[in-house]
């Protein structure tokens, strides 16, 4: 493996920049060539931290477009469908059969969930990296009411306990789609096969089944998804049926830092704050007191529908350092468990930082999407978590093992985790000249340049 010093910088951010201009469609940035035709939630605010070094015409582009797929409710949906590529992906438009619900825009084809919500701290990058203030706050002027809305649709309809801790109704909506944390939630999951609605997979198109989630799983989403349809989208009808909920570590503690940059932003534009800032101490409270864990050092999920804990094993429970969520004492726990055997591996199985599922569970599979690769934007948000509670090594070994990821094997989706496999051709999965892997690149380069 190359060594962090012989990486050409330039270079990398070079074909990072040409990557994100080739799968630029116009409007928005499609995640990858092929395997992602639309535009997804969570990606499009990652890209556009990236384009916000350089082109901040195509950051703001990004979150304008997505924001345009709104709902009336405030949901800000998973995918905002191309309408030319439609029938390239499943599920496709018409499959969420979207005009069943009150809230879904008419003018725009998207589906029915949402992902975590970047947007607030995306915003935040947006304004900080801005040459042109003005523009940029008549930008954060224009998205903070938008993004407002959102995080209203997400404590008045997906907190049902008033704990300020969101629900998740949908694997994918947690971004982390077939993390085994939702194994035993999809395991419950009971439904007679004759009836779940005919469908055929458009993944293996352009992805390695040995690399996606399996058939087992596309039954259970496509059956959550006939659910939704049968409740016309009515959060309160969904609550009641669905046997998917779950409080997930990962998107809460995305909510509370977009929450922070909101409340940071508002000052600017001179937006009142008392309900964000109730919403985010609630919000740090429920996760320090109902998901932190005190005996192995993570942040538990919690599944609502069984009422309970789900013992955290994948990285998603380490992220909540990025919204400065635990204190010092805590975050040194987060530490110790992100250098045990559970993420760093062991002696015969080294790992690169850091791997998605712990590397010494049977249920770690290094090659298959979100039950073991190392994701680049998992760590980003943990080398910026570190380093702010002053864990400046590890900070840096996060963001130098990414690079050197990258550098090494190309700008994919995922990468294997497991350092030194003899014989071993690939470390890279999933799509190739994946967008986010190339804006966090630019990113994380553009932080060498400042610090
Ligand atoms: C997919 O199609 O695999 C996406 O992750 C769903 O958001």
């Amino acid at each position: 493996m190359h060594t962090a010093e012989l990486i050409d910088f330039k270079a990398l951010v070079a074909e990072a920049k040409d990557i994100l201009a080739g799968n630029w469609t116009g409007k928005f940035t499609k995640p990858a060539p092929n395997l992602y035709p639309h535009q997804w939630n969570w990606d499009a605010g990652f890209i556009a931290i990236g384009y916000s070094h350089y082109y901040m015409d195509r950051a703001e582009s990004e979150l304008r477009s997505l924001f345009s797929g709104q709902w009336d409710n405030g949901m800000v949906p998973q995918i905002i469908f191309n309408p030319e590529f439609d029938y390239n992906y499943f599920p496709s438009s018409d499959f969420w059969e979207t005009w069943r619900s009150f809230s879904a825009p008419e003018n725009k084809k998207t589906s029915g969930i949402t992902m975590p919500p970047v947007h607030g701290f995306v915003l935040q990058h947006i304004y900080d990296n801005a040459k042109d203030k003005m523009r940029a706050l008549n930008f954060v002027k224009e998205m903070f009411p938008k993004i407002l809305k959102m995080h209203h649709y997400f404590y008045n309809h997906r907190d049902p306990f008033n704990e300020g801790l969101v629900y998740i109704r949908h694997p994918w909506e947690s971004g982390t789609d077939n993390s085994p944390t939702w194994d035993a939630p999809m395991e419950r999951i009971t439904f007679d096969k004759i009836k779940i609605p005919p469908y055929k997979r458009k993944d293996l198109d352009n992805g390695h089944a040995e690399h996606r989630p399996t058939d087992y799983d596309y039954n259970r989403y496509i059956h959550l998804i006939d659910i939704y349809r049968k409740c016309d989208y009515n959060e309160e009808a969904i609550l009641e049926r669905c046997p998917f909920v779950i409080q997930d570590p990962l998107f809460n503690c995305i909510l509370v830092k977009s929450n922070q940059a909101l409340i940071e932003l508002a000052t600017l534009i001179d937006e009142d704050v008392e309900q964000l800032t109730k919403w985010n101490e609630l919000s740090i409270k429920s996760m320090n007191e109902k998901l932190w864990n005190p005996k192995t050092g993570i942040y538990d999920a919690y599944d609502l529908h069984n009422d309970e804990r789900i013992e955290m094993q994948a990285s998603s429970g380490l992220i909540p350092v990025y919204a400065h969520i635990p204190n010092a004492e805590q975050a040194q726990q987060i530490v110790d468990r992100l250098l045990s055997k559970s993420f760093s591996g062991s002696a015969d199985q080294n790992t690169y930082l850091c791997p998605s599922y712990n590397p010494t569970s049977p249920k770690f599979n290094p090659k298959k999407y979100w039950r073991g690769p190392v994701w680049i934007n998992m760590n980003w948000m943990l080398h910026h978590g570190l380093k702010h509670y002053g864990f400046t090594d590890l900070a840096e070994q996060l963001k130098q093992e990414s690079l050197e990821l990258i550098n090494h094997y190309g700008f994919y989706e995922y990468f294997d985790p497991i350092k030194d496999v003899v014989g071993k051709e690939k470390q890279g999965y999933g799509s190739h000249r994946f967008s986010w892997s190339a804006a966090l690149c630019i990113d994380f380069l553009q932080d060498e340049e400042d610090d």
